[in-house]
């Protein structure tokens, strides 16, 4: 019996030693200690053995026994630091591997257009000024001297909200807003950055779209002023070879009243496929602040005189760009957007 309990642990250990499943070690557990195991066979049939051997039997059985179960544990022990091992070693990070580089997001192109222009305005001394997207039609057409009959408070043009409100469809209420906070004070010189709507919806114009409104008021405001201060604006924004020309023009709320071209900035002058052969572009409105809308707003017209003026900032931004489709702006194409 002894022979036999010897050639059962060396068996049991050549087993165990072979195995690299934790699922076949349980297995082997059984079949060697388990209620119906070998070793448990043996100790059942001590029954048989002489009264002198069994207790020496017995000591050894046991003995085969713990030392099976602890060459179970190790190989246990050995399993499980073995796949610890494995899952360092496939977790493992790399920190000398060069990283992902983290998406930037950056200003969109229209943002970095209006920045220039405010910096611009800014260096000649305005200050910015803010009013509603949602203007009642005394700011947005009344009190500008837009008359009741005039196309561009048509239902067609405009969005309306009531028929006393809608989405403004310029920066211009910013001028009477302002006006009527400051005045009689004088000198005023603002800019009035900010989206507007029209019912528009082609390559150059879009039912939302951006605009800077310029004025000034003072003592002495003449158009030369006017004149001045854009050509400024315009060879700070285009390059400084730039010409600007002042052609005769008509908005109600200014009196004279002009659009304001710029050389050809693809041509600057020649002529080109861009502005149509004729050397200049136009860039935006402007006039002499018309003596009843600085009447309305608190100003005495016989001592104080202003000039104003709204630019398209997508046309601009199309020109700076050469762009030649303003939608582009807002369709969120990334190939677009990631040229700025
Ligand atoms: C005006 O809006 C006047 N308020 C400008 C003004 C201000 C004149 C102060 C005198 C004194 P106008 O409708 O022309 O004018 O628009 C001004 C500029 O906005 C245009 O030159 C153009 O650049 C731009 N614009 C007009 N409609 C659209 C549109 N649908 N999409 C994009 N830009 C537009
Ligand atoms: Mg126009």
């Amino acid at each position: 019996m002894k022979e036999q309990l010897q050639e059962i642990k060396k068996r049991a250990e050549k087993e165990i030693k072979s195995t690299d499943e934790f699922a076949k070690l349980k297995e082997i557990q059984v079949k060697y200690l388990g209620k119906k195991g070998e070793i448990t066979q043996v100790l059942r049939s001590m029954g048989k053995l002489s009264k002198e051997d069994r207790p020496f039997i017995g000591k050894l059985a046991n003995q085969v026994k713990d030392e099976i179960t602890e060459i179970i544990d190790k190989r246990k022990e050995y399993l499980e630091d073995l796949e610890k091992d494995k899952r360092y070693i496939s977790e493992r990070i790399d920190v000398t591997l060069p990283g992902i580089k983290p998406v930037i997001s950056q200003l969109h192109p229209l943002t970095l257009i209006m920045n220039e222009i405010k910096e611009i305005f800014l260096g000649m001394g305005f200050t910015i000024a803010d009013g509603p997207e949602i203007e009642t039609d005394y700011y947005n057409f009344e009190a500008l001297n837009i008359p009741k009959e005039h196309p561009a408070r048509d239902m067609q043009d405009s969005f309306y909200i009531t028929e006393e409100i809608l989405l403004r469809t310029h920066t211009s209420p910013v001028q009477i807003r302002t006006m009527e906070r400051v005045a009689p004070e004088v000198p005023l010189r603002i800019i009035a950055p900010g989206k507007v709507y029209r019912r528009d919806d082609d390559a150059t114009h879009s039912p939302m779209f951006h605009q800077v409104e310029g004025f000034a008021v003072d003592k002495e405001i003449s158009m030369g002023d006017l004149k001045g201060t854009l050509l400024t604006f315009a060879r700070q924004m285009f390059g400084k070879d730039l010409q600007i020309r002042l052609r005769p023009s008509f908005f109600p709320f200014t009196e004279p009243s002009a659009e304001v071209d710029i050389s050809c900035v693809i041509c600057r002058g020649d002529g080109c496929r861009v502005c149509g052969q004729t050397g200049w572009m136009e860039i935006l409105g402007a006039g002499m602040i018309h003596p009843r809308v600085l009447e309305i707003s608190g100003y005495d017209p016989e001592k104080v005189t202003g000039y104003a003026f709204g630019m398209g900032v997508e046309r601009i931004a199309m020109l700076k760009y050469s762009m030649d489709d303003l939608r582009l702006f807002f369709t969120n194409d990334l190939r677009m957007l990631e040229q700025f």
